[in-house]
């Protein structure tokens, strides 16, 4: 594919079936907006050049677009007269391009590589213009692919302007096109607005690069890659075909997943080999699990680091900046947030870490809770390698416990603890010898007085 490739991809529409504040593209599939997706689709495909469409004032659009993509063109469509149109909108890029054009919409966002290497290799065989295509369950308003006996395109017919024996055809546009022209502005400028909509139609390109004499080829692929996400119940859709593939990535890989439906991946999820996931995980975005790793049903895990031969959960919640060493155990209705925790550390039950560092091999007692925040600012923990804080610990931030170092349970802790000695801070235990008994008698007594 010696040919450079310009991709543009279209984002101007408000999306208004939505209902919602935010731009339609801008919602999100496995933690990343719909755009993300595409954008990510264009830079694996290789493109050379990236436009994008937005619509006006989309401002967190631009932002969007630019962030996944600092290199993109990013244009303005003023007003929404079509999808021809809107390629119009990146004309100047367009223009200075030489090469294949390839658009795609905001909207589709489970489109693979390979389908789209798929359309290139037919431009590569000659064709003008490739159009992707699927079987649809329910054709409804996709535009028909209209073929001849051979399979050859000869045009795209918009369902409000198609016969009732064209609205028969199941197989459908799913608006992904490439073109080889050498002249896309010429194909594109030729496009009317003579129709059911009174659109620019960019389906019409068909018609008119085969009035030239090229040839307008067809890729099939399955359904599921070409969802368009117009309704929150689509974007559902979309997220559970992207989960299942996921999921599916993960276990191919050597993930142990006892429930697969029941986990919920990132986009960027890292899972080793030999990882084995229990039921009921959400990942959200930027987590990164080590070879061997277990988590137990029933954790959320966002932002953090899981070293080899980690235990996690279950109901654990790891937060961003969480960093788990080798064979770290971090058990059942702990919170970790921004703290390091060395290999072998240990908090098994009920704590919140948060803000600081445990050492190697240290433990942490039930019920410990790193008092990070006062009102105004948020102050570190640090624990040295070794250390064991007894149950229920206060460790008010900053403070520093040492290497080797004991904290008596119950204590509240505001001042550093040296290396290997103890801390204590609670009121020394008093005993009085007999006194409970004494103190039944005495009761037991009074009770009888007043039944009476
Ligand atoms: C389009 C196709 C149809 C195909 C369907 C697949 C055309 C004329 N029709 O129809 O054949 O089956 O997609 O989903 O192309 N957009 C703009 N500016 C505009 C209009 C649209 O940026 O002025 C963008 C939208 O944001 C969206 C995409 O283009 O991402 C498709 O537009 P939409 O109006 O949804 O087209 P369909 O009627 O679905
Ligand atoms: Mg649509």
């Amino acid at each position: 594919m010696s040919r450079p490739l310009l991709t543009v991809v279209l984002a101007a529409g408000k999306g208004t079936r939505m209902r919602s504040a935010l731009p339609k593209v801008l919602h999100q599939i496995a933690g990343r907006s719909m755009l993300g997706h595409v954008l990510a689709l264009s830079r694996e495909v290789g493109g050379d050049r990236l436009a994008v469409v937005v619509g006006p004032g989309m401002e967190a659009v631009r932002k969007e677009a630019l962030a996944a993509a600092p290199d993109a063109a990013v244009l303005v469509q003023e007003n929404q007269l079509g999808t021809a149109d809107a390629v119009l909108a990146a004309r100047a890029v367009i223009g200075a391009h030489s090469g294949d054009l390839m658009v795609l919409f905001a909207d589709t966002p489970l489109i693979t590589a390979a389908t789209i290497g798929k359309l290139r290799a037919e431009l590569d065989r000659g064709a003008q213009l490739a159009v992707l295509g699927f079987e649809a369950r329910d054709p409804g308003s996709y535009g028909r692919l209209l073929t001849e006996t051979d399979g050859t395109l000869t045009a795209i017919r918009e369902a409000k302007d198609a016969s009732p024996t064209e609205l028969q055809v199941r197989l459908c546009n799913s608006g992904v096109m490439a073109f080889r022209v050498d002249a896309p502005l010429d194909v594109l400028g030729r496009i009317g607005n003579a129709n059911a909509k009174g659109e620019y139609y960019l389906t019409d390109a068909v018609e008119i690069v085969r009035g030239q004499g090229g040839r307008a080829a067809v890729v099939v692929c399955p359904e599921d890659e070409v969802l368009g996400v117009n309704a929150r119940s689509e974007l559902a859709a979309a997220e559970a075909i992207w989960q299942r593939r996921a999921r599916a990535a993960a276990m191919a890989e050597g993930v142990t997943l006892i429930a697969p439906e029941t986990v919920w991946l990132s986009f960027d999820t890292v899972l080793g080999r030999d990882v084995t996931i229990e039921p009921n995980v959400f990942f959200g975005p930027g987590v990164t699990v080590e070879d061997g790793a277990e988590i137990k049903a029933n954790c959320h895990i966002e932002g953090a680091h899981i070293g080899a031969g980690a235990r996690v959960g279950p109901f654990a919640r790891l937060r961003p900046g969480a960093r788990l060493g080798r064979d770290v155990h971090v058990g059942n209705f702990v919170e970790v947030k921004n703290v390091a925790l060395g290999d072998g550390a240990k908090a098994n039950h009920l704590s919140y870490l948060g803000d600081g560092s445990v050492g190697a091999k240290a433990n942490i007692g039930a019920g410990t809770i790193f008092c990070n925040y006062d009102g105004f600012f948020k102050h570190k923990t640090e624990i040295g390698e070794g250390a064991f804080v007894g149950s229920n610990s206060a460790l008010v931030a900053p403070v520093k416990i040492g290497a080797g170092a004991y904290i008596g349970s119950g204590s509240v802790i505001t001042k550093d603890v040296a290396a290997d000695a103890l801390a204590l801070e609670r009121s020394a235990q008093e005993e009085r010898p007999g006194w409970a008994a004494k103190f039944r008698i005495m009761m037991a007594r009074r009770k009888a007085n007043q039944s009476k």
